[in-house]
């Protein structure tokens, strides 16, 4: 018997020698520089590459939404904006998107511009080491060399911003994914990737929806273990909410936007789709959250949202149902005008700026103009809207109350 129990406190010894050897083996080697050359193209400094830079950049592929700590396309992408994934799948850890101003020192001044294209395509930072998939390299992978060139020649062109950002805080189980090679850079991209042609045809509606706009990216369904995408249900609906991990008053999950008849958009005609990718307003009247980021779409040109709408049609329809809009208690259990400003901050500032101020959607500024008009007017103007204008009508969507806490919240700036 003490035998038996001395051989066993032997093995147990061993395999405990053995996985502490692992944890140590892992944790020095999961984030190993990879081998992989760098494109030595240049950024062009021509005004209408960068132009091309700043759309994509802005209101097709809104990196801002991500890379800046505040949620405007024309703030500085410095960095900093924490995602808390310690709760999801085996619970990856606490990231901060990183500082992509060309400052040197905390930025990617020093990265070059082959260096920027590999790290957003590929995965791979200038050292070599690899990019969580939060950045979405799954779905930019595939923009085409002009368009990444053109990103990176916008990134040159704005002011670079000394921010050092908190490092990440990656847990094991995130470590061991990369360690087994479950979670990692991309392949390399050795072939010349050209951008269609443009005009209202499926393929560039593909290009767009998968690569150079991230519809893609939100509107499909993830493993939550390992982050990967599963692409043979393209498009049927988020499985993470947006909104949620980032603490937002309101969260919402990506619908299912296949041509599935019942729980996707096949019975959507193009004005339908259109109104709702333009100014958030669904069929049934209810207006999106700006998760959904319609205030930057509507200022895209309307021929190329009809050619994703045409790729949305020819693509298999899938019956996935997403969960609601989950409001939480900074909407449900408050009142007045705190409560006005959660909904103004999740309704209303993507388009109005924050207090009012303006935003690429509409330069009016609302805070100048709301005083002039009576509670009454401006009530009935939110609930009906101004469709012409691209300001959604929220009568189907917002309470009575909450209308008047929004309004509170508007006549708040003037004290
Ligand atoms: C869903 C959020 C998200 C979006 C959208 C996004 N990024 Fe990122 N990006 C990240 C995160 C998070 C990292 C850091 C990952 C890591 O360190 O493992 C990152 C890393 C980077 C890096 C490497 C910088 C460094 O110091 O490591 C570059 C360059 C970059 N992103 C550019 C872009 C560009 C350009 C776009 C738009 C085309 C974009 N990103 C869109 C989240 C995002
Ligand atoms: C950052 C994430 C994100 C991106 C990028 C995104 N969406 Fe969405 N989308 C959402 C969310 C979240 C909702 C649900 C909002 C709600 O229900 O209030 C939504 C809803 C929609 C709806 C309404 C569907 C319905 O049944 O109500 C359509 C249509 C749509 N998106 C199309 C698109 C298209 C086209 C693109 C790319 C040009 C796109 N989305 C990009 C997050 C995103
Ligand atoms: C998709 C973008 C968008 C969203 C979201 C949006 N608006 Fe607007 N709103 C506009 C546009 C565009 C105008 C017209 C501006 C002009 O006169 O040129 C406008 C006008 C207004 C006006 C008239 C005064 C002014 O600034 O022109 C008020 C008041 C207003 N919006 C309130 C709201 C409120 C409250 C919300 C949120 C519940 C909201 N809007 C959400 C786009 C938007």
């Amino acid at each position: 018997m003490k035998r038996v129990l001395k051989v066993l406190g032997w093995l147990v010894g061993i395999v405990i020698v053995l996985i502490g050897g692992l944890v140590v083996f892992i944790n020095a080697t999961w984030d190993n520089p990879h081998e992989r050359a760098a494109s030595t193209r240049m950024a062009s400094m021509d005004s209408a590459t960068i132009s091309r830079g700043e759309f994509l950049f802005k209101y097709g592929n809104t990196c801002w939404g991500c890379h800046s700590a505040t949620p405007h396309p024309d703030a500085p992408p410095s960095g900093g904006r924490p995602f808390d994934l310690t709760n999801v799948g085996p619970g990856f850890g606490m990231f901060y998107t990183p500082n992509i101003t060309p400052d040197n020192e905390t930025g990617i001044g020093s990265w070059t511009d082959g260096e920027i294209v590999r790290a957003i395509r590929e995965g791979i930072r200038h050292d070599g080491k690899p990019l969580f998939p939060l950045m979405p390299m799954a779905t930019l992978k595939g923009l085409s060399d002009d368009d990444v060139f053109a990103i990176v020649s916008y990134l040159r062109s704005i002011p670079p911003v000394n921010n050092k950002v908190t490092p990440h805080d990656i847990r094991f189980p995130t470590k061991m994914l990369f360690a087994l090679g479950v979670v990692g850079p991309e392949p390399p991209i050795t072939e010349p990737i050209p951008t269609p042609a443009r005009s209202v045809t499926p393929e560039y509606g593909q290009y767009l929806a998968k690569h150079a706009a991230l519809c893609s990216d939100c509107h499909t369904p993830r493993n939550l273990n390992d982050g990967s995408f599963y692409f043979d249900s393209l498009f049927a609906g988020s499985s993470i909410s947006f909104g949620q991990i980032e603490g937002d008053p309101i969260w919402a999950y990506a619908t299912n936007i296949t041509p599935d008849a019942e729980t996707g958009i096949g019975n959507w005609t193009e004005e339908q789709f259109l109104l709702a990718v333009r100014t958030g307003t669904r069929p049934d009247g209810r207006v999106l959250v700006t998760h959904m980021p319609y205030a930057e779409y509507g200022l895209w040109d309307e021929d190329d949202l009809r050619a994703i709408y045409l790729y949305l049609k020819s693509v298999p329809p899938i019956k996935r149902t997403a969960p609601p809009v989950h409001q939480t208690e900074q909407i449900t259990q408050n009142s007045g005008i705190e409560r006005g400003k959660a909904i103004f901050s999740m309704r209303c500032r993507a388009c109005h700026g924050e207090n009012g101020t303006g935003a690429p959607a509409t330069n009016a500024k609302m805070s100048e103009l709301a005083p002039t008009i009576d509670d009454k007017t401006l009530k009935e103007f939110i609930s009906a809207g101004q469709v012409s204008l691209r300001m959604p009508g929220f009568g189907k969507t917002l309470s009575d109350e909450e209308m008047n806490d929004v309004i509170a919240f508007i006549r708040s700036w003037q004290q």
